[in-house]
C-alpha cells in the first residue's frame, strides 16, 4: 500500500499544528512510506527542488525511489537536488566526502545530471560556496530530506544553532565527530570543519521529512519532540514548520 498525505499511516500524534508521526517497523519499511512521500510531493512538479542528506539512514528511501526510477515508475531526471553538507578539506574524489556519496546515492541513481546537481566544494572558496548555495536556494526548496545527529543537529548545524542561520562553514561537536568516527575509521580521521545548508534554508523547504532509525536516537528523537523548542536541539525548530513528517521506526520510537 502506498502512503499519502490523506492515507498516511500509521500517524501517532500531533506534537505541534504541523507535525505528523508516523511510525514504522523497521527501515525498509521507513524507505518504503518515505519513497512515497517524496513522490507524492516532488513527482507531479518536473523542477521541483530538494535536499538530501547523506549519512546511513535515508539510504534505504534512495534505494527505493532508485527502483521506481528504472521501472519507470517515478521520473527524477528533471528534479534539482542539493546535497547538505559536506566536509571541509575533502575532495569529492575522496569516495568519503559527502559529495561522492550523494552522487552515487542520489544523483547517478536518479538520473540528476550536473546541471540539476548543487554540490558543496569542500576545497574551494567556502565563502563562496555558501552564498551560491543559498543564492539557488532562494529560488524555493519544495522538500528536504534530512536524518538526526545525536546531538539533534540538522545538516551539519551543530547546537547552538537558531533557526535563522545561513549556510555556512561550522565546527564539528564532539557528538558529531564520534558519530561519524564508523565513516571514516576512526575519530582522529573525521574531518572538524564542515560546510552545511543553513536552518534558515532547511525551514524554509515547503516540506521536511525527518528520518530516525535505531534506539541510539530515541532520547534526542523525544527531545525534538516533547522537550523545549531550543537552539540547543536544532531539530526542535521543526515543530514551528508547517510541514513536517517524522518517520521513525520503533526502535527510535517506541511503542
Ligand atoms: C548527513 C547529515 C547528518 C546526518 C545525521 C544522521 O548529510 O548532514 O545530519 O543526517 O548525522 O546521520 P545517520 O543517518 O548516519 O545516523
Amino acid at each position: 500500500m502506498r502512503a499519502s498525505m490523506t492515507g498516511l499511516m500509521p500517524v501517532l500524534s500531533f506534537p505541534s499544528m504541523g507535525l505528523r508521526i508516523v511510525r514504522v517497523a523497521d527501515p525498509v519499511e521507513l524507505g518504503r512510506i518515505a519513497a512515497d512521500l517524496v513522490v507524492e510531493t516532488l513527482g507531479a512538479r518536473g523542477s521541483a527542488a530538494f535536499v538530501a542528506a547523506t549519512g546511513a539512514t535515508p539510504m534505504p528511501v534512495y534505494a527505493d525511489l532508485a527502483a521506481r526510477a528504472r521501472d519507470g515508475s517515478f521520473d527524477a531526471s528533471t528534479l534539482r537536488a542539493f546535497q547538505l553538507d559536506e566536509y571541509v578539506g575533502i575532495s569529492r574524489t575522496d569516495r568519503r566526502s559527502l559529495t561522492a556519496w550523494f552522487d552515487r546515492s542520489v544523483a547517478a541513481p536518479l538520473g540528476i545530471d550536473d546541471e540539476r546537481a548543487v554540490r558543496f566544494d569542500g576545497m574551494a572558496d567556502l565563502v563562496e560556496g555558501c552564498r551560491r548555495y543559498d543564492a539557488v536556494a532562494a529560488g524555493g526548496l519544495d522538500l528536504a530530506i534530512l536524518g538526526l545527529g545525536p546531538n539533534g543537529h540538522l545538516g551539519f548545524n551543530e547546537p547552538p544553532t537558531g533557526p535563522r542561520a545561513p549556510t555556512r562553514v561550522v565546527h564539528l561537536t564532539p557528538a558529531s565527530v564520534r558519530s561519524n568516527a564508523r565513516y571514516w575509521g576512526s575519530e582522529d580521521d573525521v574531518p572538524r570543519r564542515a560546510i552545511t545548508a543553513g536552518m534558515a534554508q532547511l525551514l524554509s523547504a515547503g516540506r521536511v521529512l525527518l528520518l530516525v532509525t535505531g534506539p541510539h536516537k530515541r532520547d534526542i528523537l523525544d527531545a525534538v519532540l516533547h522537550g523545549p523548542v531550543s537552539d540547543d536541539v536544532p531539530a526542535s525548530h521543526l515543530r514551528r514548520h508547517p510541514d513536517v513528517v517524522v518517520i521513525a521506526d520503533v526502535a527510535a520510537l517506541p511503542p
